[in-house]
């Protein structure tokens, strides 16, 4: 047994710590989706569009461990890999970002570890979120653990950017050409400019409505607005594809599910 990776001798360890990310990753998206409920009773939109979650492949976790020189040990884990748990918040406007961050701290179960703010200063590349790692409480039968969690907030453009920047780093193994990091990094600007026009709109869309000068009528939202208005604001792969299971729809298919479209606010 000596010459085994520590993790086939701890296999029930490392089940009880899978359990508790999950568990982590549960606690964190139920106080994101009451958050966003009670913004939505409150100013009549969401600041969240969507929220998506997953557990560090052991693949990636062992890779980690391996560059800080430590073994694949449950304790390893839980002391030195802050993002087995991940859950990545979208957001439409950069200030809910803020409104959301600060709703979260505020809470007195949470306890806040690290803080990155890459929009007040975004890397060199250009890479835009902003970044909490927090720990929450899990109940357990005979105990409490506090387990961590990486939160990753941005708007839908920063994410648009960080996704196609990172298939790039991948492809080019973090060596794209310099001419393509330069595009990047223009793109990245022009994102910074997006997002404050957007909101500098929606501000203003904003003092019309509290002026009442704007209409209150609805609109007929169109197909697949009904169908996503249905489905849960945090997309968990398995989760929807077990809940699509559940009601007998296969999952690569569940938008051609036809549905009477629902009248719509037009002001979220
Ligand atoms: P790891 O990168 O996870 O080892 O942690 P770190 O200590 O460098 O933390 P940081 O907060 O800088 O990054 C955490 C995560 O943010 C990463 O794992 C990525 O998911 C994301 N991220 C950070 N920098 C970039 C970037 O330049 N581009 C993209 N696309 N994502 C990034
Ligand atoms: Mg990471």
């Amino acid at each position: 047994m000596g010459d085994l990776p520590l993790y086939l001798v701890q296999e029930e360890e490392w089940s009880q710590m899978l359990l508790l990310y999950d568990s982590a990753i549960k606690e964190i998206s139920t106080k994101l989706e009451i958050l966003n409920n009670e913004f939505k009773l409150s100013h009549q939109y969401n600041p969240i569009e969507h929220i998506s979650s997953r557990l560090k492949s052991m693949d990636s976790i062992a890779r980690k461990l391996r560059k800080r020189d430590r073994e694949l040990t449950v304790a390893n884990v839980m002391g030195y890999v802050n993002d087995v748990a991940g859950l990545r918040v979208i957001c439409s406007f950069s200030q809910d970002i803020y409104r959301i961050a600060r709703a979260i701290e505020r809470q007195s179960d949470i306890e806040i570890l690290k803080i990155k703010d890459y929009i007040k200063e975004p890397k060199p590349n250009g890479y835009m979120s902003y970044h909490m790692i927090v720990t929450v409480p899990i109940f357990l039968s005979d105990r409490v653990i506090k387990t961590k969690v990486e939160i990753q907030i941005r708007t839908i453009a920063m994410d648009f950017w960080a996704s196609l920047e990172h298939k790039i780093y991948y492809k080019f193994e973090g060596n794209a050409p310099q001419g393509i990091r330069a595009e990047l990094k223009e793109c990245a600007d022009i994102v910074a400019y997006l997002d404050k026009k957007m909101l500098s709109i929606n501000e203003k869309v904003r003092e019309y409505a509290e002026k009442g000068s704007v209409s209150d009528m609805t609109i007929d939202a169109d197909y697949d607005e009904a169908v996503s208005d249905d489905m849960n604001i945090i997309e968990n792969e398995a989760d929807n594809n077990e809940k699509a299971l559940k009601m007998g729809v296969n999952p690569s298919v569940k938008k051609s599910v036809r549905k009477e479209p629902r009248k719509r606010k037009l002001w979220r």
